[in-house]
């Protein structure tokens, strides 16, 4: 950590006040906490647009019936197999599967991947998390 800054803020009250009612209700103790996840989330959304390195964490949900689905969404994989890092089965239950798949490269490639995996014919439902590396994060 590269030390600790201080700032004030000029904000009108209704704003702070609805501000502070809501991150209550996620949990924040500190407001400055909740203040630094959001410039987090602002600058991980920043290195989405900048087509560099990060993490991407996807998830399909899929019905277990279909066999040569599960075989073509694994082919796929194999085939980007430099930036699929992970991925794990859960059988949900007798019909659907949900498969998770982490990726890591550049963010244009891993919305490629994922875009190309979630709109594949039987995946019934397919969510990409943008999440990060975490360098320059502190
Ligand atoms: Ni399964």
């Amino acid at each position: 950590m590269s030390g600790v800054s201080r700032f004030g803020v000029s904000i009108e009250t209704t704003l702070l006040d609805r501000f502070d009612t809501a991150i209550k209700q996620k949990g924040y103790k500190k407001r400055s906490e909740a203040i630094r996840d959001l410039i987090r989330e602002y600058l991980i959304m920043k290195e989405w647009e900048q087509d560099i390195e990060t993490v991407g964490v996807l998830s399909l949900v899929y019905s277990h019936h279909s066999h040569e689905l599960q075989e073509k969404l694994s082919g796929m994989q194999h085939e980007d197999h430099d930036a699929v890092i992970s991925s794990t089965h859960i059988h949900l239950d007798r019909h659907n599967c949900l498969e998770v798949v982490i990726l890591k490269g550049n963010s244009s490639i891993i919305k490629k991947i994922s875009e190309r995996l979630s709109s594949t014919r039987g995946v019934k439902h397919g969510k990409l998390i943008m999440t990060t590396t975490g360098s320059g994060l502190d």
